[in-house]
């Protein structure tokens, strides 16, 4: 399997540089040999089974895990430089799973995401950077509702917008499509795509639904441990050639091209 690069899709300038990234936690090597690099507008997915390194590379990525070797820069500096400060956001793994006794409205939750110091500097107010953060989650009716009181898909849309306030141009989502139902995974994933579209939002996100994440992300990446896969989303190996790349011999014969 040919390993593509995203070389020939010059969206715009460099948000994210890794090179030779290896990352070990507590004395076991989790991830190596990572190069990747993503560009201004791209919506990249990764995927890869349990435990193959995917939240440990979007915590190196975001500096909270220290590289063994290699190096990551983001807008050309290290992930945690204060010029980087406010420019990333981050909505984790289960996030909309916000305990059920925090009693804080949609708005509220939302108005959390402006504190950085970034935006102390924005001459918008904070109140029109909420507004249009929950407007653009579809979120305008219960904006004024306790959070405990919405729907799962409605949680992380209200997470989403969170991250959005921020005002954060590179988004990095772990697994945000966990818990939510179909109609509200494809809308959120229709949401994302707008926001790389239309308000030139970097996207980096992992999921474990393959076959949700293929409709909307430009670009996929398959780890297991190291990079196997990098390419556009439309050359996405097929499930016999995924078992190929992990050195796996398929059961069943897929050559018909079923996905799942
Ligand atoms: N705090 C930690 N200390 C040591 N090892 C860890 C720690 N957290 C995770 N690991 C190990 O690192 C490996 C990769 O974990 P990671 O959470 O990055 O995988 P993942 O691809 O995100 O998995 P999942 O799909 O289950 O979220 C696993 O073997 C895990 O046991
Ligand atoms: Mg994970």
């Amino acid at each position: 399997m040919q390993v593509t690069s995203s070389k020939e899709l010059d969206i715009g300038e460099s948000i994210l540089d890794v090179e030779g990234l290896s990352v070990v936690r507590s004395g076991n090597l989790i991830i190596s040999d990572i190069d990747l690099k993503i560009r201004r507008g791209e919506f990249v997915g990764i995927v890869g089974p349990n435990g193959s390194g995917k939240t440990t590379l979007l915590l190196s990525i975001l500096g909270i895990l220290k590289p063994n070797s290699g190096i990551i820069r983001i807008y050309g500096c290290e992930p945690m430089c204060k010029s980087n400060d406010g420019r990333v956001s981050w909505v984790s793994q289960a996030a909309s799973n916000l305990p059920r006794n925090l009693r804080l409205t949609v708005r509220e939750l939302v108005k959390l995401g402006t504190i950085s110091s970034r935006n102390m500097f924005s001459l918008r107010s904070n109140d029109e950077i909420v507004n249009k953060a929950i407007e653009m989650v579809d979120l305008k009716d219960v904006a004024n509702t306790d959070i405990g009181r919405l729907s799962g898909g409605q949680r992380q849309r209200a997470v989403i917008a969170r991250a959005l306030a921020s005002q954060a141009d590179f988004i990095i989502l772990d697994e945000p499509l966990v818990g939510i139902d179909r109609e509200a995974r494809s809308s959120l994933l229709k949401l994302l795509d707008v926001l790389c579209h239309e308000s030139e939002k970097t996207i980096l996100m992992v999921s474990h639904d393959l076959a949700a994440i293929r409709q909307t992300a430009h670009r996929m990446i398959y780890l297991e441990g190291s990079i196997k896969f990098d390419g556009e989303t439309s050359k996405f190996p097929k499930l016999t050639e995924l078992a190929e790349l992990r050195g796996i011999k398929p059961v069943h014969d897929d050559s018909h091209g079923h996905q799942d």
